[in-house]
């Protein structure tokens, strides 16, 4: 007996899922990559912005320092400051000019005259000699405020670049430049990028959602079909659709689960074919056992053809039941083949000699042509069944007086029995089905001749056992004949 393990109902925990799997995939792959992408992307826009907005800073600072440089000694204080207002607007910027020691001497906005200004930029061109110096910087907004003139704005940027006069060096211009436009426009690029990337997930989400369904899904009905097969429903089956793997999957599923069907269907045809066939012997006995019972008077001749009849049937019960302990045997494999080298010719002639006294009784030839030794790998006992199992059935099946011919040869590696006759024959939509177990063209001569249709079903069995095949060539009225072929070698019999 097969221990049977209990059948698995349990939920699966979502991570263990393959959904959850899917899914979890799915977002790594899709948010690291993504996320690289957009770091990448944010650093290149922002380093190209800053650079370029240095030089253009620069630029500008180092021309305007040019202008301012020499008109520092001039006295015309109020032509230069309109100048430097001027060219101030047009930056958009504030613009400082600062004496060596870093005072105040012109400002753009007029606020900052005569103060000393601590600004890094400043002091490396004035302290350190640096030609120019640039920096962008975040401050408090009172800071940007007091320093760019521009309300609400977190950041800033110091151009400085020296002047020089006709004595040489003779001061520092300042540019106050502003650009939180800029900073704000690549807060912008962040801010879109955080949108796409949101968008990219969810439709990553939706996407695996979808995916995990089409793969789950064949699998979670292969597994309620088997667990509906485990408990005994056999008619079920999963549906075939999709494509590839999965469906194959389904597929090969079915086939299994159709095989397990006609198997259970087989099987319970033969146990009520079985009984049927046990029943009706029995049924006849007790008849004949109650009329002797019943009618004491009866006639003792009467009374001696009744016991006879009785002793015929228990025969037949006998046949039957041996019939089926070999078929069980033979299912259950518990009937081990055993392979020896054989004369399958002496087989043959012993086997043709053991039948000839029946055969002769009935009036019947049985003929031969046996070619002389010819050797094989097989199981003695059992290919002798075989052979007086057909020339059994030849004669059942022929007419008093009848022929049976029976031959051996070899065909390359095969060897082949032909068991012919000149009987009754077999209807051909017969023939395919009187190697069926309990199949009988005629049943009632079947059984007055005691047969119990088993007999072709172990012929059939034990041929393929031992890797051979059976067929059957026959017309009604003019007598069939049973062909045999064999393998000589092991190879044959151990892939049966
Ligand atoms: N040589 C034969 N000639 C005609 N019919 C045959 C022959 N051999 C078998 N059959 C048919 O095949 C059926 C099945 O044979 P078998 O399984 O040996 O059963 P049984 O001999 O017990 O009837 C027989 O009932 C018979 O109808
Ligand atoms: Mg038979």
């Amino acid at each position: 007996m097969v221990t049977i393990s209990r059948i698995r109902t349990d939920k699966v925990p979502f991570w263990a899922s393959i959904r959850g799997k899917i899914l979890l995939a799915f977002f790594v792959v899709v948010g690291s990559s993504f996320l690289v992408a957009a770091t990448n992307l944010t650093g290149l826009v922002s380093n190209y912005l800053t650079e370029q907005r240095t030089r253009e800073d620069t630029q500008a600072a180092e021309s305007l320092a040019a202008v301012f440089g020499p008109m520092m000694q001039s006295a015309e204080s109020t032509g230069l400051n309109n100048r430097l207002k001027e060219s101030a607007e047009g930056l958009n910027g504030r613009l400082l000019l600062l004496d060596p020691d870093g005072k105040v001497q012109y400002d753009s906005l007029n606020s900052l005259c005569g103060q000393r200004l601590a600004i890094p930029e400043v002091l490396k061109v004035l302290v350190r000699g640096e030609v120019s110096a640039y920096g962008m910087y975040r401050l408090s907004r009172e800071t940007v405020a007091a320093m760019s003139g521009e309300g609400e704005a977190e950041y800033l940027a110091y151009g400085a670049h020296e002047m020089q006069g006709p004595r040489g060096r003779n001061g520092v211009l300042l540019y106050v430049s502003r650009i939180q436009g800029m900073m704000d426009s690549m807060q912008g690029v962040q801010n879109q990028l955080n949108t796409v990337f949101i968008l990219i997930a969810v439709a990553a989400l939706i996407l695996a959602l979808i995916l995990s369904r089409l793969l789950t899904t064949p699998i979670t009905n292969l597994s309620r079909t088997m667990r509906k097969m485990g408990k005994g429903d056999l008619s079920v089956r999963v549906p075939e659709k999709g494509s590839g793997e999965l469906r194959q999957l389904a597929e090969n599923y079915n086939v299994m689960a159709a095989q397990l069907e006609n198997l259970d269907q087989s099987r319970n045809q033969f146990v009520s074919n079985a009984s049927h066939e046990l029943k009706t012997p029995l049924a006849t006995m007790k008849i004949m056992l109650e009329t002797i019972i019943y009618q004491p008077e009866m006639p003792a001749d009467m009374r001696q053809e009744f016991l006879q009849d009785m002793n015929h049937e228990i025969d037949r019960l006998t046949g039957i039941i041996t019939d089926l302990l070999t078929l069980t045997r033979m299912d259950n494999k518990s009937d081990p083949m055993k392979i020896e080298e054989i004369d399958l010719s002496a087989l043959t002639e012993e086997t043709l000699r053991l039948l000839d006294p029946a055969a002769r009784k009935r009036g019947q030839t049985l003929e031969s042509s046996v070619a002389p030794s010819l050797r094989m790998q097989g199981d003695r006992s059992k290919l002798h069944q075989v052979l007086s199992n057909l020339i059994d059935n030849a004669m059942k099946y022929t007419q008093d007086g009848g022929k049976i011919r029976v031959t051996l040869e070899e065909k390359g590696d095969w060897l082949v029995w032909q068991v012919a006759d000149n009987g009754v024959g077999i209807p051909p939509e017969d023939q395919e089905h009187i190697f069926d177990r309990f199949y009988r063209v005629d049943k009632a001569r079947s059984r007055e001749t005691g047969g119990t249709g088993l007999g072709l079903s172990i012929v059939r069995q034990l041929v393929t056992m031992h890797g051979g095949q059976i067929r059957v060539e026959s017309e009604p009225g003019r007598g069939s004949c049973f062909i045999v072929t064999l393998p000589r070698g092991e190879r044959g019999a151990e892939t049966a």
